[in-house]
């Protein structure tokens, strides 16, 4: 399969991101081609995205992502505007896109109520994304829920090329993740993310006293519902420990819960040390690549190779066209 996906340089990766999307994109790298790219013209859409924040959120971004475990060497890891082709290829979609559909998107919609001035690059936005994946005649896009109404433009997309134009883009198909969504320690109803603040996220490198205060004072004991057996922060707390912990070592301690027996404090204490062990690795390896200071050259080698796809497919689209 060759696969595609991208993510906006916009701040610090938290664990939302790493458990709901980039420890997905690390394991499929095993037996496909996978290309994963830092999507900079789309954070332009974000009118609060300041030039200098931009210039170095794309670099912090492909340091964590290789810390992640992205290996640039078997993937291709690259920033969309270092290949302009997906400019070009977003126009030319453009023009075989239902506007009537554009309106009809639900991000878009949402964005556009949030604020007084509307961009047209949000309303492009899906456009873009679909040229993102359909330049590397990709076919599967592992996403999360919120980008599947994305992804069906990008085939309605294709579709609509391949029979004007003759059959030429694979209807790109999305992998889902095995969809561990992680709440906001500090508001549990509120998933886990960096528009609400820095107390609604734990980022991945963050200082590790920063990460035990924000453990520390998750909330627990709100929220409860009657017929609901744990207050959602405790379950966040839980579906966190899951994905760093020993199962023997979950299911004590959901048995201690059950029992009545479960102190707050040592739920907590024992997620921090199994949350710092699962990330040390990662941690670790992200300040060895920073010291390195090689961030440029891997990128620029990514994106000569993403380009020599690039730069065939849009010959061939070109062509279809009458552009040629
Ligand atoms: P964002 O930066 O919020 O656009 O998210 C980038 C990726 O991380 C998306 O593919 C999301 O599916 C995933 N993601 C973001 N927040 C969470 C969360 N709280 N839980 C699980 N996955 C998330
Ligand atoms: N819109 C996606 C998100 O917010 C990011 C993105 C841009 C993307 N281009 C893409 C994801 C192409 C998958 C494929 O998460």
């Amino acid at each position: 399969m060759r696969i595609f996906s991208g993510i906006q340089p916009t701040g610090v990766l938290h664990l939302g991101n790493y458990f709901g999307a980039i420890r997905q994109w690390v394991e499929l790298q095993e037996g496909n081609e996978c290309i994963y790219c830092i999507v900079d013209y789309h954070a332009l859409t974000n009118e609060e995205t300041e030039p200098d924040v931009l210039r170095k959120a794309r670099r912090e971004l492909a340091l964590d992502l290789i810390a992640c475990g992205i290996d640039p060497e078997r993937t291709i890891l690259f920033v969309q505007s270092d290949v302009p082709e997906h400019t070009e290829l977003c126009w030319i979609l453009g023009c075989v896109t239902s506007y009537g559909d554009l309106t009809r998107m639900t991000q878009f919609k949402q964005k556009a109520a949030e604020q007084e001035f509307v961009n047209g690059g949000l309303f492009y936005y899906p456009v873009l994304q679909a040229a993102d994946i359909l330049l590397y005649l990709a076919d599967h896009v592992p996403v999360g829920e919120d980008q599947l109404q994305h992804l069906e433009l990008a085939r309605r997309i294709a579709r609509r090329f391949n029979s004007r134009f003759g059959e030429l883009f694979p209807e790109p198909q999305p992998i889902l993740g095995k969809g561990a969504r992680i709440m906001s320690l500090a508001d549990p109803g509120r998933k886990m993310s960096k528009s609400y603040g820095p107390e609604h996220y734990v980022g991945l490198m963050e200082p590790e006293d920063s990460i035990r205060k924000k453990i520390r004072s998750a909330v627990t004991d709100i929220g409860l519902t009657p017929g609901q057996e744990m207050s959602p922060g405790v379950a966040n707390l839980f579906t966190i420990l899951e994905l760093v912990a020993p199962g023997e070592l979950v299911a004590e301690l959901r048995k201690q819960h059950r029992e009545g027996k479960l102190l707050y404090k040592h739920l907590k204490d024992v997620l921090y040390e199994e949350l710092m062990n699962a990330l040390g690795p990662i941690r670790a390896r992200r300040a060895e690549l920073s010291a390195k200071g090689e961030i440029d050259e891997v990128l620029a080698a990514g994106a000569a190779r993403a380009r020599r796809i690039a730069r065939e497919v849009m010959r061939e689209v070109r062509a279809r066209v009458g552009l040629d």
